[in-house]
């Protein structure tokens, strides 16, 4: 008989995020201390009057439309036309659980293929394959600031060849890089050459080191869509609030997508949208600058500590990551380096493996969370000034697990 389980579901795997929390809580249970540079949550509390809107509103039971609350809409659509200077319509505005969904259920409509940067996300791939669309990586490089130039899309377009229908995923800041992609001009001309779709992944852009929110929309607007939500500036990853934002010219698929939505999560739970209105109405410049500059700091702080002739990085510019490349040839695959960093450090990462680089790039992704950010933020009275001092009282896991990692290095 043949297998109970679809073919391409079948490929899928446990995300390896899973994998190195399982084994660093073993380590823990065994007395280790680990220090958790795997994972990529953000440290910082929700602000206040977000979660007080949420309260308010837990009594409101009822269900609310599939595409979402149109108060929660316009904001995003506001925000948006704000920070992008482009007018996606509340109309053309989905609200999902998480922008994973809302990246899911695009592959899931899309028929044609994907073209991701390497390095991308963990899940864009997975995604594609649950929705059946072949993958097409196109490889960066540190010189490159680990973004596609022009002439490298363009070169991998041609030989991917014509008359396909295709997506190109750019997140910028990027996970796992930390970098922010400064070509998106050049990028999006080739786009439109090519008439590519764009998902633009906009997840952490609110949490961009120089203050400044760029999206390749701008550039086309035409045919980007872009995905954003709570999790990352707002800290509020748990609340699964996401959104994706579709061209005005695009209304089949947006038409797709709501009944998708429909037959599957019906609606985002109500309060959770009654908050998000003030989360996008509401001032919240001061927070943010306060969150990337205490985020700068400590990405900074751990840059300078790490970097040598044995651990090549470039310097942090956004969301909380940072992308350590191990001179050696010692480890045969990046993901047999994290494991050894793990049990002679207890300094847990991911491998770059995981981000789509070839095994045998001895690159790792490195995540400066580690640490209690509601007190840090407290403490904080004038965000311009956060020093080293301050980074070693209020990260100190970062700190040790820096020193720990910059050490083991030495010996490479
Ligand atoms: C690059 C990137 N995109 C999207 C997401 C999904 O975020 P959420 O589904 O919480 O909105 C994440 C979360 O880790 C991410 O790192």
């Amino acid at each position: 008989m043949s297998s109970k389980v679809k073919k391409n579901i079948l490929k899928l795997k446990e995300s390896s995020t899973l994998a190195i929390n399982e084994k660093s809580k073993e380590l823990i249970k065994s007395g280790k201390k680990i220090y958790r540079f795997g994972f990529g949550q953000s440290p910082f509390q929700i602000p206040e009057k977000v979660v007080d809107t949420l309260k308010l509103n837990a009594h409101k039971k009822e269900y609310l439309p599939i595409q979402g609350l149109p108060e929660l809409r316009e904001k995003i659509s506001n925000h948006l036309f704000k920070n992008t200077g482009v007018r996606y319509s509340k109309e053309n505005i989905l609200i999902t659980p998480g922008s994973k969904e809302a990246m899911l259920l695009m592959h899931v409509t899309f028929n044609g293929e994907i073209l991701t940067p390497a390095p991308s996300w963990v899940s864009y791939e997975p995604q594609a394959q649950i929705g059946s669309n072949k993958v097409h990586w196109l490889e960066t490089s540190r010189e490159n600031n680990w973004f596609p130039t022009a002439i490298e899309l363009e070169k991998k377009l041609k030989k991917i060849g014509k008359n396909k229908n295709i997506i190109f995923i750019l997140n910028s800041p990027n996970n796992p890089s930390g970098a922010i992609c400064k070509n998106l001009k050049e990028l999006a001309q080739v786009a439109k050459k090519y008439k590519l779709i764009i998902l633009s992944d906009e997840i952490y852009t609110d949490l961009s080191f120089d203050n400044r929110y760029k999206s390749i929309s701008e550039f086309y607007p035409k045919a980007t869509f872009i995905s954003g939500g709570l999790s990352k500036w707002c800290g509020a990853g748990g609340w699964r609030l996401g959104f994706l934002a579709v061209p005005n010219e695009s209304k089949q698929f947006m038409n797709s997508l709501k009944s998708l939505a429909s037959e599957s999560y019906s609606t985002v739970n109500t309060p959770t949208q009654f908050a998000a209105v003030e989360a996008y109405k509401g001032d919240y410049e001061q927070y943010k600058l306060k969150v990337r500059s205490i985020l700068n700091s400590v990405g900074n702080y751990v840059y300078n500590n790490l970097k040598s002739n044995k651990v090549i990085i470039n310097p942090p510019q956004g969301a909380f990551y940072l992308m350590p490349e191990f001179k050696n040839k010692k480890f045969k695959t990046s993901s047999k380096l994290c494991e050894v960093i793990l049990n002679e450090t207890g300094v847990a990462m991911l491998p770059g493996s995981d981000f789509g680089f070839k095994p045998d790039k001895m690159l790792t992704r490195l995540s400066y969370t580690d640490f209690d950010g509601t007190q840090f933020f407290k403490n904080v009275k004038d965000y311009k000034t956060i020093s080293d001092e301050m980074v070693r009282k209020y990260a100190p896991n970062v700190v040790e697990g820096t020193t720990k990692l910059s050490n083991w290095a030495k010996n490479l």
